[in-house]
C-alpha cells in the first residue's frame, strides 16, 4: 500500500471515528443499450478510487475501526483473461465480502460510493450514510501531494490542446475541427480523455453555456469560446478562454476586458479562509459595474447585484472545485442550503476555502437569447436594463475565462496560467 494511500485512509477514518462498518463501492460499468456487448467508459466512485488508488468496477474496499481496512475486488474469471487480458487484480477476492460481513451482522453499516451491485442486500440508515458521506467528501477536499502533481500534468497537458486550438481557430475552420484539434493535442502530452464534453462556440453560440460543437464554421471577427480540460489518471482540469478570430471590435474588447478583471481579481482572491459565496458576489459586482459603465444596465451595481439583475449576463456561479471529475468535492457546508435567488441558484459550492483546495474561477458574461428576449423578463427589469443597448448587443455571444487555481497558504497558484488570456 503507498503511502499517500494510506495518509488518505488515516485522512477518513479521522473524519468519521466510527463504530460503524463502512463499505464504500466502486460502481458497476453500464451496458450500452440494444445488446452491443459493450460498456460505456466506467468511472471508479471518486471516494473509491482515492481510498483505494485502483480503478476496478464492482469493487468493495471495507472498513471496521476495529480491525482496519480490506480491499475486495471482483474474482478474476477466465472471460477477465480472454477477452479483456486481465491477468491481476488488486486487493483480496470479493468472494470473501459476504462472510466478512457475516462475521460483522450485529454492526450497524454504512455504504458509501456506489451502492447497489455487492452491496445491494446492505442494510444502512440513510441518514447516517449521508453524514459519512459528507465526512469524506470533506476530508478529500484538500489535495495531498500526489494529486496535486497529476492535476499540474492534467493542466499541463490541456495547456497544449489550448495551444494547438488558438493557432487552428481560423476563418472557415468549423467548431468541431477545433474540437478534434485540441483533444488530439491533449492526448499526444499525456491526456488520457476529457474530462467532460468538450465546449467550442463561435459566434452566437458561444452564448450557450454547454455548447457542443457544431459544423458551422468560424467567421471573421467574431468571438470563439473554448471550454475543455483533459484527464490524467482520474483527474481533471477545466479550462475556458474566450477570443476573437480576426480583429476584434471595440465591443469585443470591452466585454473580454471586464470578465478578465473579473478573472484576475477573484484569483486573487482565491486564500484560505475565503468564503466562496461573497468572492462570487465581488466578482458579480465587479462585472455589473463595467455592464453600467457600458450603458447595458443603469443604477447603483450593489443594488443591482442585490436585486439579481446581474445574473441576466451572468447565469451561473463562479466556479466549483475539482478534481477527480469536473466538479469533485464541491457542495454546501452542512446547514447551508442552496438559495432558489436568481443570482445565487446556481452556485455549485457554499463553503469556506481551504489550503489544498482545487478549485476554478470562472466569470462570464454573455448575451443569451432565450433569457434577454423573454418579454415578461423585459418588463420586469425595464428601470434596470438598457434594452435598446441589449439589442446592439444581442449576437456578439458571450464570454468565459475560466482558470484552476490550487489554494496555499502562500497564496493562490495558478496551475493554467500559461494558457494565454489575450483576445
Ligand atoms: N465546462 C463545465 C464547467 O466549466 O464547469
Ligand atoms: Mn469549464
Ligand atoms: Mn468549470
Amino acid at each position: 500500500m503507498s503511502e499517500h494511500i494510506n495518509a488518505r485512509r488515516d485522512r477518513a477514518a479521522k473524519a468519521w471515528l466510527t463504530e460503524h462498518i463502512v463499505l464504500v463501492g466502486s460502481g458497476s460499468p453500464i451496458p450500452v443499450p440494444g445488446g452491443m456487448d459493450q460498456l460505456h467508459h466506467f468511472e471508479p466512485h471518486p471516494d473509491h478510487y482515492w481510498l483505494t488508488g485502483h480503478r476496478t468496477a464492482g469493487a468493495v474496499l471495507a472498513y471496521d475501526a476495529r480491525e482496519g481496512w480490506r480491499d475486495f475486488t471482483p474474482d478474476l474469471t477466465e472471460d477477465d483473461r480472454v477477452w479483456e487480458g486481465v491477468t491481476e487484480r488488486a486487493g483480496e477476492p470479493i468472494s470473501g465480502l459476504d462472510a466478512w460481513l457475516e462475521a460483522r451482522q450485529d454492526r450497524a453499516k454504512c455504504v458509501l460510493g456506489t451502492g447497489g451491485g455487492p452491496l445491494a442486500g446492505v442494510r444502512t440508515d440513510r441518514t447516517a450514510d449521508e453524514a459519512y458521506a459528507e465526512r469524506l467528501l470533506h476530508a478529500r477536499r484538500p489535495k495531498d501531494q500526489c494529486e496535486v502533481e497529476i492535476l499540474k500534468r492534467a493542466c499541463d497537458a490541456t495547456a497544449k490542446g489550448f495551444a494547438r486550438a488558438r493557432e487552428f481557430a481560423q476563418v472557415g475552420v468549423t467548431e468541431r475541427e477545433i474540437e478534434i484539434e485540441l483533444q488530439a493535442e491533449c492526448f499526444r502530452h499525456g491526456g488520457e480523455r476529457m474530462g467532460y464534453h468538450n465546449i467550442v462556440g463561435g459566434g452566437t453560440n458561444a452564448a450557450v453555456l454547454h455548447f457542443s460543437p457544431s459544423a458551422r464554421k468560424v467567421q471573421q471577427n467574431e468571438f470563439v469560446l473554448i471550454d475543455a480540460g483533459c484527464q490524467v489518471e482520474g483527474y481533471t482540469a477545466d479550462v475556458s478562454r474566450t477570443f476573437v478570430v480576426g480583429t476584434p471590435t471595440t465591443q469585443h474588447t470591452e466585454l473580454h476586458g471586464i470578465v478578465k478583471e473579473a478573472l484576475e481579481f477573484g484569483t486573487s482572491q482565491c486564500i484560505p479562509g475565503k468564503e466562496w459565496r461573497q468572492l462570487h458576489l465581488e466578482c458579480a459586482l465587479m462585472m455589473t459595474k463595467g455592464l453600467v459603465s457600458l450603458g447595458i444596465l443603469k443604477g447603483d451595481p450593489q443594488g443591482l447585484v442585490e436585486r439579481d439583475v446581474h445574473a441576466l449576463f451572468f447565469p451561473h456561479g463562479l466556479g466549483h472545485l475539482l478534481g477527480l471529475g469536473v466538479r469533485d468535492a464541491s457542495g454546501y457546508l452542512p446547514g447551508r442550503e442552496r438559495s432558489d435567488r436568481f443570482g445565487l441558484a446556481n452556485l455549485r459550492m457554499d463553503l469556506p476555502l481551504e489550503s489544498g483546495y482545487f478549485t476554478t474561477v470562472e466569470p462570464g458574461l454573455y448575451f443569451i437569447d432565450p433569457l434577454l428576449s423573454d418579454p415578461k423578463r423585459r418588463e420586469r427589469f425595464a428601470n434596470d436594463v438598457n434594452w435598446d443597448e441589449v439589442d446592439r448587443w444581442i449576437g456578439i455571444g458571450g464570454v468565459r475565462l475560466e482558470d484552476d487555481i490550487l489554494v496555499t497558504d502562500d497564496g493562490p497558484v495558478n496551475l493554467t496560467k500559461d494558457i494565454p488570456l489575450t483576445i
